[in-house]
C-alpha cells in the first residue's frame, strides 16, 4: 500500500480538487445538514449496510411501547385489557407505542441518516400485571423482555401486518430492522402468569406447571460472577427456560426462523451470559441456524461494567466463537467515565487499545453511551456539549454506533437518578433542527462515503485529560477525529496522521464549535488551535482502488454451504476469485463493494479470506464451522480433586472442541460444578457427527492434567440436543 514518490506526486493535484470539492460542499460554508438533499441521495455509497455487515450502520434503538401512537385503537386491546395507562404516570404500563407508530417516523429516521433500527422485543408479553413482592401496583411487559408467546405479535403494539408494514417500510428507505430476541426466560416465575408459554396460544409449560422440563427449577442467580447460576438460575426472578430440552430448542428455534421469514435482517439476543456457556454453547447453535437462512447480523447483550470484571474474558471467547457479536458495555463506561463523569480521556483509549488485542472482530460490536438499562447520558451530565462530544466519538470510534432514542431531542427524564424505567419517556418531538440530530446526520453521511469509519483501524494520535485525537485508516482511506471536551482551547502541535498532504478543512463545519482547517505535511498537521468543546473532523477519501481490498467478511462465523458475504473496495466489476486459506469458495455474486460466496466444504476453524482479481486484497479471518450444529451438554463425574483456581475443561476434536486446545482460550469452558467433584458444560458440536473428546484440569498456575485411558467418543445427535457422562479415567 505504500504509495511511490511519482504516486504522491501524481496524486497531489487530483488530491486538491478533492479538498476543494469537500471545502465547497462539506463544510467552511454551509453546514453539511444544508446540503442540497439531491447530492446525498444520487451518490452512490462507498459502503452500505447488508444483513451480514452492520460496520456502516447507524443504529437507532426504540423501545416501540415509548416512541409514538399510530394506531390507539389498539392502546387497550380486547384479550390483553387492564395494561395500558393513558395518563403516562405508571412508567411500567403499556402507553401507546406501536409498530404503526414507528412506522409512520421512519422518513424522520432516515433523514437523521439511521440505517438500522434495533425494536424491542415484539413478542407478545404477559397478559395479567406484574406485582412486586408487596406491591400493589401493577406492571406489564411494556418493555417486550417477558415473553408469554414468542409466535405471536403483542397486540398493544399490533399484529403480523403491520410487522411487516414496519420491515417493508424500513426497507424502502434503506434501513435494516433488528429485533430484541430474549431466549432466556419467558416472564415472571413468581406472578403474573408464572412464566406461562404458548406456542401460537397452545400452552407449552408454565413453571409452576412444568411437567416436560421447560424450565431451570434452581432459585435466582445472587452471584452474578459465578457463570453455573448466571446460566441455570433465575435472572431477575424470570422464568429460566431450558435450552437443553429438546422441545425449548425446537420452540426458540422456531420463533427466530418465523421472525427471519418476516424479513428481519438482524438480531439483538438479550442477556447472552444467562444462557450456556460462553464458547457459544446453545448461542452457538442459534447463531449457526440463523445464518443458515441467510447472512444476518447478530449481537448479544453480555452486561459487564468493564474490562476489569470477572467475566471480560468469557465475553471475547463469546464473541470470538459463537457468531455473535457484543454490545461494547466496557466501552459505554468508559465514554459515560470521561464524557459525563469528567474522567481523563485515555480512559476510552485505554479500553479500545485492549479490545483490539482481545476481540477478533472489533468493528462489528456495537457501541453507545446509553440505552434501556442505564440512566441516559444528559442525566449523568446535562450539557449538550459533552452529550455531542460522546456522540462524535460513537459515531467515529471501533464498532457500530447504536443511537438511543430520543438523543437527538435531548430526551431526558432524571426521577430517580434517571435509571429503568424513567429512561424511557415517551419520545418528545420529532424535529429536525436539533444540533444532535445534524450531528448525527453528518457524521452518516461521512460513514457512507469514507470507508475508514466502518472498516479502519484505530490509532490514538494526541491525548490529554480533555483532548482526544484520533485515527481511523483503511487503506488510505482516513479520518482524523479531535475532540476537546475541556473549556479551554490547547495548541495542538506534533500530531502526526496518515492523511496525504494537503489542507483540510473541517468535514462538521461550525457545528460543534469546530470549522478549522489543518495543513498536513509529509505526515505531520501544521500547529493549531483546538477551541474548547471543539470537535472536529478532517477526512481523506481514496479513489476507488485497483487492488481488492476487504473491510468485512459476514457474518463471522458460517458453515460450508451458508452465503458469507465480503465488502470493501476495488473489488472491480469482472469476477475474480475468492479463497478460503487455500480453498476456493464459489461466488454467488460479484460488485466492485460486494461479493457473495458459498462458504466452502473446509474443515472447521479459522480461515483467512482472500479476494483475487490481477492482484490479491488483504486478508481477512473468518470462522467456519465443521457442520450444522447441535447443543450436546458433557458432564464428567468423579473428576479429580481441585484447588482454587484449578478448572475442568473440555477439549477435543474439530474446532468446536477446539481442537485439542488446552488453554483457557481454546479448550471449552471453564465447566460448572454445582455438584462437585462432577463438572459439566453446554458445548455446539457438529450435529450428527461421532466427536472424541477428553476432559482436562488446567491448574492456576496454567499446567494442564490430562484424563488417562483414550478419547472418549459420542455420537451427536443429529437434530435437537443432546447429553453425554462420562466418569474421569484414572
Ligand atoms: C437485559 C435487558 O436489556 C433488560 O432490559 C431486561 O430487563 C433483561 N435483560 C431481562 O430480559
Ligand atoms: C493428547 C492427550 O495427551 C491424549 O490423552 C489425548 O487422547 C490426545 N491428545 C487426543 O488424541
Ligand atoms: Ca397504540
Amino acid at each position: 500500500m505504500e504509495q511511490t514518490g511519482r504516486q504522491r506526486a501524481l496524486f497531489l493535484p487530483f488530491l486538491l480538487v478533492l479538498v476543494l470539492l469537500c471545502s465547497t460542499f462539506l463544510s467552511g460554508g454551509p453546514l453539511p445538514h444544508l446540503l442540497p438533499v439531491a447530492i446525498h441521495a444520487q451518490s452512490t455509497p462507498n459502503v452500505a449496510v447488508n444483513t451480514a455487515d452492520f460496520k456502516p450502520a447507524i443504529i437507532y434503538q426504540v423501545v416501540l411501547d415509548r416512541f409514538f401512537d399510530g394506531n390507539p385503537a389498539n392502546n387497550d386491546p380486547a384479550g390483553d385489557t387492564g395494561l395500558y395507562d393513558s395518563t403516562k404516570t405508571n412508567w411500567k404500563l403499556y402507553w401507546g407505542g406501536d409498530l404503526a407508530g414507528l412506522t409512520q417516523k421512519i422518513p424522520y429516521l432516515a433523514g437523521m441518516g439511521i440505517t438500522a433500527i434495533w425494536i424491542s422485543s415484539p413478542v407478545d408479553n404477559v397478559h395479567l400485571p406484574v406485582y412486586e413482592p408487596g406491591s400493589s401496583v401493577p406492571e406489564a411487559g411494556y418493555h417486550g423482555y417477558w415473553a408469554r408467546d414468542f409466535y405471536r405479535i403483542d397486540p398493544h403494539l399490533g399484529t403480523w401486518s403491520d410487522f411487516d408494514t414496519l420491515v417493508a417500510t424500513a426497507h424502502s428507505y434503506g434501513l435494516k430492522v433488528i429485533i430484541d430476541f430474549a431466549p432466556n426466560h419467558s416472564n415472571p416465575n413468581d406472578t403474573g402468569e408464572y412464566g406461562s408459554l404458548y406456542q401460537n396460544g397452545t400452552f407449552e409449560a408454565a413453571y409452576n406447571n412444568d411437567p416436560n422440563g421447560w424450565f431451570h427449577h434452581n432459585g435466582g442467580i445472587s452471584d452474578y460472577n459465578n457463570l453455573y447460576q448466571d446460566e441455570y438460575d433465575n435472572l431477575a426472578d424470570l422464568a429460566d427456560l431450558a435450552q437443553e430440552n429438546s422441545s425449548v430448542d425446537s420452540y426458540l428455534k422456531g420463533a427466530m426462523a418465523q421472525f427471519l421469514a418476516h424479513g428481519v435482517d438482524g438480531v439483538r439476543v438479550d442477556a447472552v451470559k444467562h444462557m450456556p456457556a460462553p464458547d457459544g454453547g446453545w448461542l452457538r447453535t442459534l447463531s449457526d441456524s440463523v445464518e443458515a437462512q441467510g447472512p444476518h447480523y447478530m449481537v448479544g447483550e453480555w452486561y459487564l461494567s468493564s474490562i476489569s470484571d470477572p467475566t471480560y474474558p468469557y465475553a471475547l471467547k463469546f464473541a470470538n466463537r459463537s457468531g455473535i457479536n457484543l454490545l461494547n458495555f466496557p466501552l459505554t463506561t468508559a465514554l459515560r467515565d470521561v464524557y459525563a463523569s469528567g474522567n481523563g480521556a485515555s480512559e476510552v483509549d485505554s479500553v479500545l487499545t485492549q479490545e483490539e488485542s482481545g476481540f477478533l472482530w472489533l468493528n462489528d460490536q456495537a457501541i453507545f453511551i446509553d440505552n434501556h438499562d442505564m440512566p441516559r447520558f444528559l442525566t449523568l451530565n446535562s450539557s449538550y456539549d459533552r452529550l455531542h462530544e460522546a456522540l462524535a466519538a460513537v459515531l467515529t470510534l471501533p464498532g457500530i454506533p447504536v443511537i438511543y432514542y430520543g438523543t437527538e431531542q435531548y430526551l431526558h427524564n432524571d426521577t430517580n437518578g434517571g435509571g429503568d424505567p424513567y429512561n424511557r419517556p415517551m419520545m418528545s418531538s420529532f424535529g429536525t433542527t436539533t444540533t444532535a440530530y445534524n450531528e448525527i446526520k453528518a457524521l452518516s453521511a461521512l460513514r457512507q462515503s469514507n470507508p475508514a469509519l466502518a472498516y479502519g483501524t484505530y490509532q490514538q494520535r494526541w491525548i490529554n485529560s480533555d483532548v482526544f485525537i484520533y485515527e481511523r485508516q483503511f487503506f488510505n482511506n482516513v479520518v482524523l477525529v479531535a475532540v476537546n471536551k475541556g473549556s479551554s482551547s490547547y495548541s495542538i502541535s506534533g500530531l502526526y496522521t496518515a492523511l496525504p498532504n494537503g489542507s483540510y478543512s473541517d468535514y462538521l463545519g461550525t457545528l460543534l464549535h469546530g470549522g478549522t482547517t489543518i495543513t498536513v505535511t509529509n505526515g505531520a498537521v501544521g500547529t493549531f488551535t483546538l477551541g474548547a468543546n471543539q470537535v472536529s473532523v478532517w477526512q481523506y477519501t481514496a479513489p476507488e482502488s485497483s487492488t481488492p481490498e476487504i473491510g468485512s467478511v459476514g457474518p463471522n462465523l458460517s458453515r460450508p454451504g451458508d452465503q458469507v458475504i465480503i465488502d470493501g473496495q476495488g473489488f472491480g466489476n469482472s469476477v475474480g476469485s475468492v479463497k478460503f486459506g487455500t480453498t476456493a469458495a464459489s461466488v454467488v455474486s460479484w460488485s466492485p463493494h460486494s461479493i457473495t460466496v458459498t462458504t466452502p466444504n473446509v474443515a472447521g476453524g479459522l480461515y483467512g479470506v482472500q479476494v483475487c482479481t490481477s492482484s490479491c486484497s488483504n486478508v481477512y479471518e473468518t470462522r467456519v464451522s465443521s457442520a450444522a450444529q447441535v447443543a450436546v451438554t458433557f458432564t464428567v463425574n468423579n473428576a479429580p480433586p481441585t484447588n482454587y483456581g484449578d478448572n475442568v475443561y473440555l477439549t477435543g476434536q474439530f474446532d468446536e472442541l477446539g481442537n485439542w486446545g488446552t488453554t483457557t482460550t481454546t479448550a471449552i469452558g471453564p465447566l460448572n460444578d454445582p455438584n462437585y467433584p462432577n463438572w459439566f458444560v453446554m458445548a455446539s458440536v457438529p450435529a450428527c457427527w461421532n466427536i472424541q473428546f477428553k476432559f482436562i484440569i488446567i491448574h492456576a498456575d496454567g499446567s494442564v492434567q490430562w484424563e488417562n485411558g483414550s478419547n472418549h467418543s459420542y455420537s451427536a445427535p443429529c437434530s435437537g440436543t443432546g447429553a453425554v457422562t462420562v466418569n474421569w479415567q484414572y
